[in-house]
């Protein structure tokens, strides 16, 4: 934690009072050094995460006092932007401006468009996610239900497996804590009798790799988060089984997914998602932290698996 005194605007700068900030998986591997898409943290810089704020004082026409906004604004509570920070106003008065950082941000439209762009579910299919409790995840879970597939969950523990059944209705979801490749694998082969249609994979690691026996001809994967990689310092160390035989002989489509390659179709994502909450289609669920202080223990909080809904840490109530 550092403090320090706000210097004064410099033309084209704005200042935000930031008023909730996002704990997002993806901030792991900003402390990596390594190639990634977006860039690395540096040692002694403000911590990256997505937050929004107030414009509270403006010399930048296009965004005037009292806009609130999301963007990369970093863990801290105010921030001095320029325009080419990017960003865009969010409407409070729609929606609370935490979800914004959710369902209605980041998690929602990631979930929207890649299950869109590569699921391609059909009604009857299995379609399988990993870290079936994340904000992505649940969204993923309610978009499959509504396209009438089977949806079949993993989770850390079985705890985290019934809330996540009773609170977003996947029938079935197993947990992967201190199980083997194997374990899981047998558990999969039971929870999927008709194998795997899609597979929305939030985690990679030895959790997809459970998954590599279970897939159907024509099955499609999305990989979408890394969560299992998150105590490898450096992720070459990430070996496991290949899987270029079974992506062959099953013709398996298998695509990355980020979002920022679909910032046009963000509004799309979002008022569909927006319609589907009002629509009572979609539930939403934070989990809140007050306070600044309290960033490092929220971040943790969601590493650990222990977040129930969207980790935030709100600095203005
Ligand atoms: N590609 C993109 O553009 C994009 C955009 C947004 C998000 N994402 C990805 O989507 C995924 C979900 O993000 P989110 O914001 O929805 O997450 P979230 O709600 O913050 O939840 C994160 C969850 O990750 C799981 N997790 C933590 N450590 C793990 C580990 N070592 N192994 C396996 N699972 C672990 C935990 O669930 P369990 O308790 O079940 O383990 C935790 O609750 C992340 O991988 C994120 O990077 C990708």
């Amino acid at each position: 934690m550092r403090s320090e005194t706000l210097r004064a605007l410099e033309p084209n700068e704005y200042l935000v009072r930031n008023h909730v900030i996002a704990m997002d998986p993806a901030l792991v591997s900003r402390m990596r050094n390594e190639s990634n898409y977006a860039e690395p943290v540096a040692v002694g810089e403000v911590m990256h995460a997505y937050t929004v704020g107030e414009v509270i004082e403006s010399n930048c026409p296009a965004i005037p006092v009292g806009q609130m906004r999301v963007a990369r604004f970093g863990m801290q509570e105010y921030t001095i932007a320029s325009e080419s920070l990017g960003g865009f106003p969010v409407d409070t008065e729609r929606a609370p401006a935490s979800w914004y950082l959710g369902v209605l941000g980041t998690t929602g439209a990631t979930a929207w468009l890649s299950f869109k762009e590569i699921c391609d579910p059909k009604p009857g299919e299995t379609v399988l996610i990993s870290s079936a409790g994340s904000s992505v995840g649940t969204v993923v879970a309610q978009l499959a239900l509504r396209a009438k597939c089977s949806v079949v969950g993993i989770v850390s523990t079985p705890e985290k497996a019934a809330q996540v059944q009773s609170a977003w209705g996947v029938k079935q979801v197993l947990s992967y804590r201190d199980k083997s490749i194997d374990e899981l694998s047998k558990e999969l082969a039971q929870a999927c009798p008709d194998g795997v249609d899609v597979y929305y994979d939030n985690t990679s690691g030895d959790i997809s790799e459970a998954v590599l026996d279970h897939y159907n001809a024509g099955a499609r994967i999305a990989v979408v988060g890394r969560m299992a990689l998150s105590h490898l310092a450096d992720t070459r160390l990430d070996v496991g089984r290949r899987d270029n035989n079974m992506i062959l002989s099953r013709r398996i489509r298998k695509q990355g997914f980020v979002l920022s390659d679909h910032l046009a179709s963000m509004p799309e994502a979002v008022n569909a998602l927006a319609g589907l909450i009002q629509a009572g289609s979609i539930n939403v669920q934070e989990d809140i932290l007050e306070g600044i202080e309290n960033a490092p223990a929220a971040f943790f909080r969601m590493l650990n698996g222990e977040n129930q809904g969207k980790q935030l840490v709100r600095l203005v109530s």
